[in-house]
Order: C-alpha cells, then structure tokens, then sequence
C-alpha cells in the first residue's frame, strides 16, 4: 500500500478530536512533524485517513497512542555539554549570590518539557555541585526549589523514580557519577539527595497557568514544535513567570520570539542563553 496522505482537513479533525475528547491541544503545533507522526499511525495500521478518523471514535485509547508519538521523549543528561558549562560556570554562580527578592531566600527554577527528568536532574547536580563547594555562608540558608513539568504524566512518573540506563548518562563524568548515582545491575538511580531538590509535575505549557518568581527557566527544544503563533503565547507565559534579572535557556535551535527581542539581553548567543531585562 502506498504511503497514506493525510489532507490539512483530515488533520485538523483529528486534532480537533483530540481537543475534544482529551484536552490535548495539539491544534497550534508544526504541522508538518504533526503530520509525519500520524502518517506514520496509518501507515502502521494500514488505513486510510478516513478509517483512522472511524477508528478514534471506536477506539479511544488510540488517542493515547497518538499522543505518545506526538511528545517527542528524547533526551539525556546534559545534553549540548557547551550548554550545561555554562550554566555550571555562570548562570548558577549569578543567580544564587544575587539579592533576593521575595524574601524567603529562595532560589526557583523551572524545567519545561522535562521528558524524563534528564535536564532537572543534570540542574540539580551542577547546583548541589556548586552549592557544596562554595564558602559562602549566605548560601546555607538558600531554598533550592526546582520544578519539572511535563504534559506527559507517564514520562513524569518515571522521571520521579530517577532511573536511567547507561545511554542516557553517557555526558554524566565519572565523579558526578559516583556522587549523584546509586548503580544496580543495569541501570543507575539518582540519589535520594538530588532527587528531593526537584518537584516533579504534570503540567500543559499550552493550557495551563504559568508558575510564578523564577529564577531560572529551562526549556530546551520544545519551542520546536510549536508554530510562531504558539511560540509566541507561550514566551509570554515565560516571561511573566521570570524574576526580572532571570534567566531563560532555550534548545539548540530555538531563539526568542522577534517580538520579545528588547525584552531579554543575549548572554551566551550560542548556548541560547538569555536574561530578562
Ligand atoms: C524533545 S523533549 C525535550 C526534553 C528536554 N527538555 C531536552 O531538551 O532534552 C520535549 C518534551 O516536551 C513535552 N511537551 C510537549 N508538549 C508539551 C506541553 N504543551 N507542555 C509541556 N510539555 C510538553 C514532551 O512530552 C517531551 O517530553
């Protein structure tokens, strides 16, 4: 059979679907990596797109499928090292000396489209790395809250276990992993320690109010997947949850919305690194 097409109708009633019946809003995402996925679901299938659409209303855990497809899961522990350096070696040393504000001496961070934890972990390790090392009194008494989210409550269950097979580890340093790891047999557990500086949580970017007084955002190629509009809705969300002065770091291939461009200074141009002015 011949690589089903599917029509920009037919994707949008599927989406719609989806909306309707799942409270996925899928609707303002790329359509064309939208499209390849499903593509993909009827190719695996072997249906037509208007099979498809009979398929969803008869057999709805379909949808559930289809959603695991669409969140794209990859990740690994300080994925784009260059990135990870620099928020070892600057980020973290500014945030964590400058006044705070709310006065409860509390440091917040906050990572967005965790996938499985891999990037709030990899955080929390630079952060505890620092905060160890440090002869600063002051730093003793700073609250360290790091929150996680993520849409998929399946990905936030396994990222609250924090255990990881070798592959997703092979950026993590041998002392790190020695530190921060309890081994098993073929997989590695991260410490109990690291694990209470995070909270995870299901939590849809899209629909869902934004957290508040962050110190530092973390949202790494997850803007990818949105069309300009919805990048947009969303920086917004970003920009009201950020302390001024905070910091935001975006993937590779991600930049700050045009439209917010005199709203944040370029740090590391790069490593997609920017501040709130
Ligand atoms: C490619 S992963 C990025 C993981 C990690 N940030 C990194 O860069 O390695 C994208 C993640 O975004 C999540 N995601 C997709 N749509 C989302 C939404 N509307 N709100 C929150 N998370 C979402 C997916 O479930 C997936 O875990």
């Amino acid at each position: 059979m011949a690589q089903p097409e599917l029509s920009e109708d037919n994707l949008d009633i599927i989406l719609e679907k989806m909306y309707v019946k799942k409270s996925w809003d899928f609707r303002r995402y790329r359509k064309s990596s939208l499209r390849r996925c499903i593509e993909r679901r009827l190719a695996s299938y072997r249906l037509h797109c208007k099979d498809y659409i009979e398929f969803l209303d008869v057999q709805p855990l379909e949808f559930n499928n289809l959603f695991n497809q669409l969140t794209i899961k990859v990740s690994e522990f300080f994925r784009d090292t260059d990135v990870f350096n620099q928020i070892e070696q600057y980020v973290i040393p500014e945030v964590i000396v400058k006044p705070k504000t709310d006065g409860n001496n509390s440091l917040r961070i906050w990572s967005i489209g965790c996938a499985r934890g891999e990037e709030a972990y990899s955080i929390a390790i630079l952060l505890s790395k620092i905060m160890r090392s440090s002869t600063q009194h002051a730093l003793e008494d700073l609250k360290v809250k790091i929150f996680a989210t993520d849409i998929d409550d399946a990905s936030v269950d396994i990222a609250r276990k924090g255990i990881y097979c070798e592959e997703s580890l092979k950026n993590v340093d041998l002392f790190q992993l020695g530190q921060f790891f309890k081994p098993s047999e073929n997989y590695y557990q991260v410490s109990p320690q690291i694990r209470n500086l995070v909270t995870f949580g299901v939590h849809d970017i899209v629909s869902n109010i934004h957290l508040s007084h962050m110190d530092i955002i973390c949202c790494r190629n997850l803007l990818i997947y949105f069309e300009k509009d919805l990048q947009e809705k969303v920086f917004e969300k970003f920009w009201y949850s950020l302390n001024s002065g905070g910091y935001i770091i975006l993937g590779r291939s991600e930049v700050v919305p045009s439209i917010f461009r005199d709203r944040f200074r370029d740090i590391f141009r790069k490593e997609k690194i920017y501040q709130k002015i």
